[in-house]
């Protein structure tokens, strides 16, 4: 059998859902980072994000679990924890907190309807921020549409899809292979690539510029320019469950005119061509050591940008 080579848990800004799957008071049990977790919503509204295991006697905080004001209340006897700070705020039944009761806090932003976490193999605060993209919320684009899927594969082999040129033209019967331009953003944490080909869309064929947007490893953008007066724009954030797990979320959205024309046959077309995908990734190894031609100089590249993101230990 290979040998399994599959890098660590990477360093950046993973959703770990959707805005809506906890309303205020919500408790859920989640788990990412081979980390177990609580994500729950205070009062005042904020998606906060601890550790699960309580300090006390071990209880999954996120099993029973709920929210008092601000706080989340172990199942087991009713001690508090703080969303923001993590430290134990009320025992009910003792005056004296010991310094000791706390879980560990994770650095929570709520952006484009998803709710993301900061994870850093050696807790290093972020030192990058999560985007804003202005599709999602824009009144000239439609309600997002949106879907997610886990996948039996090392978050890597997913984030690579994007700068994969060749894999357009053979899993995703692209017309040809696309040429791609690469430029960096300046603090190297941001990728753009921009192709150019000719394609096939619900809307006619074009000669189409798509361009892909990376920050960090896992959150990703395609928007698809080229049909005159029209745009398709899709946002994803792959996050890793564990070593050999992965979610991608997905928003879909297009400028409102073509909503009830091609829109669903886009929106098909687009999930259709994940659905390809997922069939190599469920199936696929790890190479660490891949052996790539000249031509695969992009993959290479990105195998290289993607460097930063893991740490030592990880
Ligand atoms: S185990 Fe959490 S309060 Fe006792
Ligand atoms: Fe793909």
């Amino acid at each position: 059998m290979d040998q399994d080579t599959s890098p660590g848990i990477p360093n950046g800004w993973f959703a770990v859902g959707w805005s809506t799957d906890v309303k205020h008071g919500e408790v859920k049990r989640i788990r990412y980072f081979e980390e177990e977790l609580v994500l729950f919503r205070t009062r005042s509204g904020k998606a906060r994000v601890l550790s699960a295991y309580c300090p006390h006697l071990g209880a999954h905080l996120g099993e029973g679990g709920r929210v008092s004001g601000e706080s989340v209340r172990c199942p087991f006897h009713g001690w508090e924890f703080d969303g923001e700070s993590g430290g134990c705020s009320s025992i009910p039944y003792c005056e004296r907190i010991p310094a000791k009761a706390r879980v560990r806090p994770w650095e929570v932003e709520e952006r484009n309807g998803m709710i993301f976490v900061w994870h850093h193999a050696e807790q290093k605060p972020p030192d990058w921020e999560v985007p804003e993209v202005t599709q999602l919320s824009d009144p000239d684009w439609s309600e997002p549409r949106t879907f997610e899927i886990e996948v039996p594969v090392h978050m890597q082999d997913m984030a690579e899809n994007n700068l994969d040129p060749v894999h357009f033209q053979v899993v995703h019967t692209m017309l040809e292979v696309p040429e791609t331009k690469v430029s960096y953003g300046e603090d190297k944490r941001f990728m753009q690539a921009v192709s150019y080909s000719e394609q096939e869309t619900p809307f006619g064929t074009f000669q189409m510029e798509l361009l892909r947007d990376t920050w960090g490893i896992g959150l990703s953008s395609v928007e698809s320019r080229g049909i005159p007066g029209a745009g398709l724009y899709m946002f994803s954030s792959t996050s890793p469950i564990d070593r050999h797990h992965t979610i991608s979320r997905w928003a879909l959205t297009m400028t409102r005119n073509l909503v009830d024309t091609a829109g669903e046959e886009w929106l098909a077309g687009m999930t259709k061509g994940i659905y390809d995908d997922m069939r190599i990734w469920t199936n696929k190894i790890h190479r660490a050591d891949p052996v790539l031609c000249e031509a695969d100089k992009l993959l290479g590249e990105f195998r290289r940008w993607t460097k930063q993101f893991y740490s030592e230990r990880a």
